[in-house]
């Protein structure tokens, strides 16, 4: 017997969906997509008609709204227009794209860099290009979502290795044949835990198993190494990563991905990917402001300084109250708050004081390890990390969590 398309299964995940989201709403806990309609100054927002503390932003050194790159992204609107005049190879490349990829390729001491319109179209567009049948890609557990899509993309044999263990990751390799291609791909920084990836070891591994090394580094650039170069600069380490892959929508304060490495792959990226062939590139503001901001952050390395000091001040102070914030050394930093109910209620309690902060939960993040995902960013102060501590204090007290 036929089933109708009122009982498939479309229409039940269609109905079964929006079935969770009238519960929350119902509850009054939905905090999807709260609307922010304006910056009030570096780290406070205005949410529903409220100035509240920003405190989930990816902005980590706090250059949203910098005058330079505002007037960067301007000016490159009276000179081009709003947008590319199509896909790049046709007639959509524009002088201010390749600036910007020179720009990239020397921040992150590369030979060359591609850009794409998003962190997610790049690790899909990048996965998928580089491997297919027959090869090996390996990926972190607690990789992003962009990367296990590109990886399910390629058609490449795909395996994952626990977070961050580097035993896992050996004992992979031997899985696999001796002769076969293989890419190791992992976060610098992983986006829900804060946490840095072992970064001497799995480039130790992936040297004596001859695998290619791609490492995201969407929550380092900015925030980790001297200059902000990123893991590498962090360990010491220049030149050990093969794909050197970045979004420019964090720190950066603009919209897009790129890799940067060696002359010959981005040569091959460029005829080769198809999110680079099929796809437009970056609207001309936004790749001027994207350019703009990594001059900034060479120009101004007191932002570094500062969001480490920031984030140093938040664990600690958190970690004091007695709260779980897993092994986050960076900007991220989890609270853990065990059930999506508490986290929702303590989101709740938070923004009631003008605290903005936004609740991770399953299947984002496992069951039971729902939490408030908190940033802490170079444009915060002292006294405004503490008093958002004692909001969380607060919460976290009146529901028993610490
Ligand atoms: C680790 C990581 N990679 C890639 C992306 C995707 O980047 P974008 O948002 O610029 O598309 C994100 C986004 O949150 C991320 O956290």
């Amino acid at each position: 017997m036929e089933i109708t398309k009122a009982e498939d299964n479309i229409s039940q995940r269609i109905h079964a969906m929006g079935h969770r989201v009238d519960g929350f709403k119902a509850q009054g806990l939905y905090y999807y997509n709260q609307p922010i309609s304006e910056l009030c100054g570096g780290a406070r927002v205005l949410v529903n008609g409220r100035e509240m503390d920003m405190f989930a932003s990816y902005s980590y050194l706090g250059l949203i709204g910098h005058p330079k790159i505002n007037a960067a992204a301007k000016a490159a609107i009276d000179k081009y227009g709003t947008g590319t005049h199509g896909v790049r190879t046709l007639a959509g490349t524009l002088t201010i794209h390749g600036e910007l990829e020179e720009t990239i390729a020397a921040f992150k001491k590369a030979e060359a860099a591609v850009t794409y319109s998003s962190g997610y179209a790049t690790n899909l567009t990048v996965v998928s290009t580089l491997v297919g049948r027959g090869d090996y890609v390996i990926s972190d557990k607690l990789n992003h979502a962009s990367i296990v899509d590109g990886c399910l993309m390629s058609g490449a044999k795909f395996l994952r290795f626990q977070h961050n263990d580097m035993e896992a990751l050996e004992q992979r390799f031997q899985q696999i044949p001796s002769g076969s291609t293989k890419l190791v791909i992992a976060d610098s920084v992983f986006s829900m835990d804060g946490d840095v990836i072992n970064f001497p070891k799995i480039v130790e591994l992936c040297r004596k198993y001859h695998a290619w090394l791609m490492i995201d580094e969407a929550h380092s650039v900015g925030v980790l190494g001297k200059t902000g170069r990123g893991i590498e600069e962090h360990f010491g380490m220049e030149g050990a990563i093969d794909i050197k892959m970045g979004t420019l929508s964090k720190t950066i304060p603009s919209v897009g991905g790129y890799v940067a490495g060696s002359k010959e792959l981005i040569n091959y990226l460029r005829h080769a990917s198809r999110a680079y062939i099929f796809s437009a590139a970056l609207p001309p503001a936004q790749a001027a402001a994207a350019k703009a901001a990594f001059e900034v952050i060479l120009e101004e390395p007191w932002r570094i300084e500062k969001i480490n000091a920031n984030a140093h001040q938040f664990i600690t102070g958190l970690k004091q109250c007695g709260f779980d914030t897993l092994f986050t050394e960076t900007a991220i930093v989890p609270v853990v708050c065990g059930s999506a109910e508490n986290a929702l209620i303590m989101t709740r309690d938070a923004q009631q004081k003008d605290l903005f902060v936004l609740p991770v939960v399953s299947p984002a993040v496992p069951p039971g390890l729902a939490r408030l995902r908190a940033t802490v960013t170079a444009a915060h102060e002292p006294d405004v990390i503490a008093h958002a501590i004692d909001i969380i204090q607060e919460a976290g007290k009146r529901i028993g969590l610490i």
